[in-house]
């Protein structure tokens, strides 16, 4: 998919009207803090460049999941809070989603002023996308930019409905996940190395399918990678196996074989006794995992294996840790595939969710060149699935 046929929000007439902007402030917040703002942060260039333009910015987002009208709980008057802290503005923050408060503050707008609306899932239709709610979103503005990188897998009314009834542009997030990813599927500098790892065969399979046609090396690691060891033949113990999608894991090793693309699984695991943090530990060589114990990070002989793989890389995609990072004794393959990474020069893609925490927790963030801000969408763009929030973008 690309973003280049899209129109953005430069190429716009923004100033003096109303721009209606879906971004993705899905947050986690543990009483009432915020606990990581990097998605607010991200959203900064385009709400500051429609605010130096003199556009009346108004900014919808969903945060987590509730499930019945409005709860305190998934209100988003802490994303209100923190984002006038870093704008350095006051953040005028409505009482509902399109009710009265949303639509008189929105009315009352002076040019350069940023409102932002109450959780659009306090709206029943939205994950429906209903089009009566899209187009209640519609009339509280004249145009809608969408920056919600992270929701743009959503067929929602905020995110794809509501560009049915107005003129739509990608904001500047969605244009540099979109560049950075989509460069690296369809222009990667070569070699292109993908590094997989997480805890299931079934969340990646799509992915897999999908790069296998596209790099010079997969790399296979994390609780996965103990279906690929059943697929060749070896025990896995207590290891997290998909016994189901065994036979996919022999297809999918075939198939790189076939087509000349060097396939990676761990030659040696870290073992734990219990799925503890504190558990008794060894390690085995792959094809040796004893009864009773659990393979939790790659071994000492596959970091090397790993190590030198990327060495020489053009471009790496990186989606998953490689054991249980989160903790101590099980991250040190995390740590050895980041450093890695990060030494190896190659233009780098960590895919979000669980391995953009990893890469964070381990302190590796600034090493990479772009860290995605979506979790489901950066896995379905890999999977080379159409993005619904971004197909609704008009063309240039
Ligand atoms: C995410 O965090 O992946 C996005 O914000 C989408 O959230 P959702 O899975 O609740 O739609």
């Amino acid at each position: 998919m690309s973003v280049l046929n899209k129109k953005s929000v430069e190429d716009m007439e923004v100033s003096g009207k109303r721009v209606l902007v879906r971004c993705d402030f899905n947050v986690k917040i543990d009483g009432g803090v915020i606990t990581s703002d990097k998605r607010i942060v991200a959203s900064l260039p385009t709400v500051q460049y429609l605010i130096n333009k003199g556009a009346k910015v108004i900014l919808f987002s969903h945060l987590g999941r509730p499930k019945d009208g409005f709860d305190p709980e998934f209100t988003m008057a802490p994303v209100a809070a923190r984002l006038s802290e870093l704008l350095g503005k006051e953040v005028l923050m409505a009482k509902d989603v399109v009710g009265e408060s949303a639509r008189s503050l929105a009315a009352s707008l002076k040019d350069g002023d940023v409102l932002l609306l109450e959780n659009v899932r306090f709206e029943k239709g939205e994950t429906k996308n209903d089009p009566e709610l899209s187009k209640k979103f519609a009339s509280l503005a004249e145009l809608y930019v969408n920056d919600a990188f992270g929701s743009a897998h959503r067929a929602h009314s905020s995110t794809t409905g509501v560009a049915d009834y107005l003129p739509s542009a990608a904001g500047y997030l969605i244009k540099k996940e979109i560049e950075f990813m989509g460069g690296a599927l369809e222009n990667p500098k070569r070699p292109l190395i993908a590094i997989l790892g997480g805890a299931k065969v079934s969340d990646k399979i799509g992915v897999i399918e999908n790069l296998i046609d596209k790099c010079d090396t997969l790399i296979i690691g994390g609780g996965m990678a103990y279906t690929f060891f059943a697929a060749k033949g070896y025990g896995w113990g207590n290891s997290l196996c998909e016994t189901d999608r065994i036979e996919d894991a022999k297809a999918m090793m075939e198939k790189a074989q076939a087509m000349g693309v060097k396939f990676l699984i761990p030659v040696d695991t870290k073992l734990g006794k219990e799925y503890a943090p504190d558990t008794e530990t060894k390690i085995v060589d792959a094809d040796s995992i004893p009864d009773g114990w659990m393979g939790l990070d790659i071994g000492p002989k596959t970091q090397e294996l790993f190590k030198d793989a990327v060495k020489g890389a053009g471009t790496i995609i990186w989606n998953g840790p490689m054991g249980v990072s989160e903790w101590d004794n099980f991250a040190a393959g995390t740590i050895a595939v980041a450093t890695a990474v990060a030494e190896s020069g190659a233009v780098s893609i960590v895919g979000g969710g669980d391995s953009a925490a990893a890469i964070k927790k381990l302190g590796f963030e600034k090493k990479m060149s772009h860290i995605s801000t979506g979790g489901g969408a950066s896995l379905e763009f890999l999977e080379g699935k159409e993005l619904p929030g971004i197909a609704a973008i008009n063309d240039k």
